[in-house]
Formats: C-alpha cells, sequence, structure tokens
C-alpha cells in the first residue's frame, strides 16, 4: 500500500517529477481588503523547497506564515485574495486531473493581468490554473495539517469516514479498500487500536490523537509536500516531542517533503534543513540550519534567536524578548519594515528603501543594508 505507480513519476509533459522541486513561489502575493485599507499578509515570497527537503518558516504572530501555506493551495478565503506571483508545482500526470483537460493550466486572462511569465518545464502555475488542476494537485500532491486541528476534521464523521473519503477523492479504491488503508495509516501515526478507533468521533479523541488523526489523513495519498501548519502548538512538551518524531519517521519512509510553519525555534532547529524567517508578510532570512542559527544575518533573526533559551545557558540567564510589538498591518513602516525595532537601525537608510535580498556564496539569503557593502 501507499507505494507510488510508475505513472506518478511522469508530468503531464511527461517529463520526470523527481527532478523537479516540489514548490517554487515566485513573488506570492496575498492581500485583505479591508474598509479600514488593505493588508499585505504575503508580500512578494520567493521560495523553493526541493523534493524530500524539511523546511522550517519561523517568524512572529501575524507574520503571514499560515496565510502563505493557505495561499499555495488556494485556501484564501474572502475577503482576502492572491494578488499577484506564482506557485509553481510538478503539473499532475493526466490521470489524476478529473474533468477534461481542454482548459487545464491555461492562465485565465482578464483584461488587466500582465502577461505572466511562463512556468517551467514540466510545471504548472496553481494561482492561475483551472479547478481540476488545483485539485489534483491538493489532498493528494500537496497535503495539509492545518493550525486548529478542527478546521480540517468534521465534528460530525467519524475521523475513518473522513479518511476514507479523502482517499477515494484521489484513488479508485472501494469504500473496504480505503478503510482498510485507513486503519493502517491511523496505526502508522501511533494511534492504538485503530480498528477500534476508526469509528471515533473527533471529540472522542484527546488533542495529540485529533493531530494525528489529521496527520493519518493528509498523508492519505502519499504527498510530495505536507505542509504543517503549527502542528504541535496545542499539544504538551511530550506529546509534542512524539509528533515530530512521528513526521521525521514518516518523512524518511515516503520520501516527502516537509514545509513546517512554527513560532517555535527550537522545533525548527530539530526538524529542518533550511529555515526562511518571515517579518510582515516577507522574507527576510533564509539559509541552512546550521547557517542560520550558526550565523544570524539578519537583526530580526539575531533578536528571535536571542528571545528563546540555548543549550548550555547558565540557568537563570535572562532571555531576551525581541524589543517593540509586530506593527498593526496597515500602519506597516516603510524602508524596511522592521525598521523600528532594529537595534542596528541607520538613520535616513533603513526607513527609506526596502532592501534588496542579498545571495552570498553558500546561498545564505537576507534583506538588510548591513550586508549591501558587504555583498
Ligand atoms: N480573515 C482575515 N481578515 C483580515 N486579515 C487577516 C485575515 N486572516 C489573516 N489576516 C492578516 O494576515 C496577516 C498574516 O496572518 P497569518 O495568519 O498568516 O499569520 P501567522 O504568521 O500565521 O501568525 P500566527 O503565528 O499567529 O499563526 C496578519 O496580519 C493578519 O492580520
Ligand atoms: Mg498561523
Amino acid at each position: 500500500m501507499l507505494q507510488t505507480p510508475t505513472s506518478d513519476h511522469q508530468t503531464a509533459g511527461g517529463g520526470d517529477r523527481d527532478e523537479l522541486p516540489v514548490l517554487r513561489l515566485a513573488g506570492l502575493k496575498t492581500q485583505f481588503v479591508l474598509e479600514d485599507g488593505v493588508v499585505d499578509a504575503v508580500d512578494g515570497v520567493d521560495l523553493e523547497i526541493g523534493r524530500g527537503e524539511t523546511i522550517a518558516v519561523v517568524g512572529e504572530s501575524g507574520c503571514g506564515k499560515s496565510m502563505t501555506a493557505r495561499s499555495i493551495l488556494r485556501l484564501v478565503d474572502r475577503p482576502g485574495k492572491i494578488a499577484g506571483g506564482q506557485v509553481w508545482v510538478p503539473a499532475p500526470p493526466d490521470s489524476e486531473v478529473r474533468e477534461p483537460r481542454r482548459r487545464r493550466g491555461l492562465l485565465r486572462r482578464k483584461k488587466d493581468v500582465p502577461v505572466l511569465p511562463d512556468a517551467p518545464d514540466g510545471m504548472v502555475d496553481l494561482v492561475t490554473a483551472e479547478q481540476p488542476t488545483i485539485q489534483a494537485v491538493r489532498g493528494k500532491r500537496i497535503a495539509m495539517v492545518f493550525q486548529e486541528p478542527m478546521t480540517s476534521l468534521s465534528a460530525v464523521h467519524t475521523i475513518g469516514n473522513q479518511i476514507v473519503e479523502a482517499i477515494r477523492l484521489h484513488e479508485p479504491l472501494t469504500k473496504e479498500e480505503a478503510r482498510q488503508r485507513a486503519i493502517e495509516l491511523l496505526g502508522r501515526v501511533g494511534i492504538p487500536g485503530p480498528e477500534k478507533r476508526i469509528d471515533s468521533y473527533p471529540f472522542e479523541l484527546s488533542g495529540g490523537m485529533r493531530q494525528r488523526a489529521m496527520i493519518a489523513m493528509a498523508l492519505s495519498c502519499d504527498p510530495e509536500l505536507l505542509i504543517a501548519d503549527e502542528p504541535t502548538t496545542a499539544l504538551d512538551v511530550t506529546t509534542q516531542a512524539q509528533i515530530l518524531e512521528l513526521l521525521k519517521s514518516l518523512q524518511r519512509e515516503f520520501g516527502m517533503a516537509i514545509m513546517l510553519i512554527t513560532h517555535d525555534l527550537g522545533v525548527a532547529a530539530q526538524m529542518a534543513d533550511r529555515v526562511v524567517v518571515m517579518y510582515l508578510g516577507k522574507v527576510v532570512e533564509c539559509g541552512e540550519l546550521r547557517s542560520l542559527f550558526a550565523h544570524p544575518k539578519h537583526p530580526y533573526t539575531r533578536a528571535l534567536l536571542r528571545s528563546v533559551p540555548a543549550l548550555g545557558m547558565r540557568r537563570g540567564a535572562r532571555l531576551d524578548p525581541v524589543r517593540g510589538m509586530v506593527p498593526h498591518p496597515y500602519d506597516r513602516p516603510t524602508g524596511c519594515a522592521f525598521h523600528d525595532r532594529c537595534d542596528y537601525f541607520i538613520p535616513g537608510r533603513c526607513e527609506v528603501a526596502e532592501p534588496p535580498m542579498i545571495t552570498d556564496d553558500d546561498g545564505h539569503q537576507v534583506r538588510c543594508v548591513l550586508f549591501e557593502e558587504e555583498n
């Protein structure tokens, strides 16, 4: 079970999926246009996730982590909308797109839409793709575990029925076959007595068990990318450690990539190959885990790291919270949005222009004027 047929490794164009990243975001922008103003929840995010890679997306509350994730799967509810950019994913094979392919992947051209960049070979842009393509990707190729378990688990259906439905949406299995697979999955995510538990309603499970059931549902179609939004935030430390360990072992087993959203740098350190730091809708720093933790560049990343306990810290040592508050989304500071909280603020520069992203020879990226000269 859960084996991927050979045809799964082909893109719609016949290319080899294994050579493509599982996700590439280019200038992704998501806005909420409200009566009092516009909130740029995601403000031009570029990001690539390689096959089997784990990236952690970190940042304070409200910096756009969840909206980035929801935008990827086109799950932004009104009044939010994707206002620009591309979400490229490997094009799903023909056999997985349910409706006639006539219009699949074609751009929905509106009068005021600028000419968009061509998708890389073998990839399709989910921002402009038609519904059948989006549905072939959502849940099957890219699955998501939400921040609140009850947003993705229905309270009025048993977890078994929900997992069976998720499986049958994408796989041609009978109810009984899908149920067997669901039992196997529930066992795999560490739910004891899965043959009995499968008929439980979510409210009959503990928080940790619900989280496991949600992960089982997300894994039901063997996704290439699992987006896990704060999957352990509501759990006690022991259960949190078990769920993280579970994700790691499932990743080894299934070879999927993980985009782990967390405000907990300890969790990021434990799990990630690469870390992406977001502030007010933008990526301000991105680098390999070791490099970013050992040599954080952006003053925001440095402040975040000073705010968490470090291994070997002496008992009673003071932690240093990030100075100031995340600004109200309507009052985005000019220039670098972090300048009014920054210990390295350079008057006349930082509040004037938005710094460009600078990439060093090792691929470590930072968006800060302190590194412009160095470059
Ligand atoms: N329904 C909504 N209406 C208006 N603004 C919204 C809505 N949902 C999100 N936002 C705004 O979008 C921005 C990004 O929110 P998002 O949920 O992505 O933050 P986050 O980084 O996931 O935070 P947290 O760590 O608290 O989960 C915030 O400024 C928030 O106010
Ligand atoms: Mg969130």
